[in-house]
């Protein structure tokens, strides 16, 4: 964010962040959403913290929340008539959902903890196996592991990604590459691109294992093994056996 946030001071544009994903994740201790001048937090079903659909904007300039609320309200003016002057849309999220979200909000931390305890278990029962590696950690931030992505390099694990997204699939446990990158969507195929080989290696090479903070330890024990036996490695016999890895 460092660069991004002295190159658009320079020409003055201001920062939308996609913080969709990034509740609970920190950069050089600020927390993600909380690093440009507008965030959008994703409340989606699969999200660390869910309302089961809708999201959140944020902003520390009080005139834009103003703003955001009025054009989230059918750009209804104040008073009791229904009176508009400008263009407005019906994107709140209902009261009864945002009670949900709240409540929530309190156990965030715990369900930060315990999505990077499941990707930290995936990348202990894998320590023996070559080529298949969790995504790094940046020193400056705390990523959330709100999915557990892993790189597979076929060469030395011995099977390509999508094979073992089918091994997987065959045994009853759903993974899946990682996101589409923008530039590889046919909707944009005639559009301009800059860049963009470092998204298309990681979806070429990514998978995002189970995930859920309610994966119980037999849950995560099966899908180690499940990996391993992909590769024909011998399973982990005892769940002390995973957890002292
Ligand atoms: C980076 C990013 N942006 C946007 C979205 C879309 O969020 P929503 O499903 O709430 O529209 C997602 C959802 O996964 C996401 O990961």
């Amino acid at each position: 964010m460092d660069p991004i946030r002295e190159t658009c001071e320079r020409y003055e544009v201001p920062i939308v962040e996609d913080a969709a994903e990034a509740l609970g994740a920190m950069y050089k201790g600020k927390n993600a959403g909380t690093l440009g001048h507008l965030a959008a937090f994703s409340f989606n079903g699969n999200k660390i913290i869910t309302t089961t659909g809708g999201g959140m904007l944020g902003t520390q300039t009080p005139e834009w929340a103003s703003k955001a609320r009025l054009w989230a309200t059918q750009a209804r003016e104040p008073g009791v008539a229904y009176h508009h002057t400008e263009i407005g849309y019906n994107y709140r999220i209902s009261n009864v959902l945002a009670g949900i979200g709240r409540a929530q909000i309190r156990v965030l931390d715990l369900r930060v903890q315990q999505r990077r305890a499941i990707a930290f278990r995936y990348r202990d029962g894998f320590a023996d196996l070559p080529g298949i590696s969790l995504m790094p950690q940046a020193r400056y931030g705390l990523h959330t592991n709100w999915l557990s992505c892993f790189l597979i390099d076929e060469a030395q694990f011995g099977r390509s990604r999508d094979d073992l997204i089918q091994s997987l699939a065959a045994n009853g446990i759903e993974s899946r590459p990682v996101w589409k990158p923008m530039h590889l969507q046919p909707l944009y195929a005639d559009t301009q691109c800059y860049g963009g080989s470092v998204a298309s290696d990681l979806f070429r090479r990514g998978i995002c294992l189970p995930s859920s903070s309610s994966l119980s330890l037999e849950e995560q024990i099966f899908v180690i093994n499940q990996v391993r036996a992909a590769v024909s490695a011998p399973s982990l016999d005892t769940f002390h056996e995973a957890i002292a890895c």
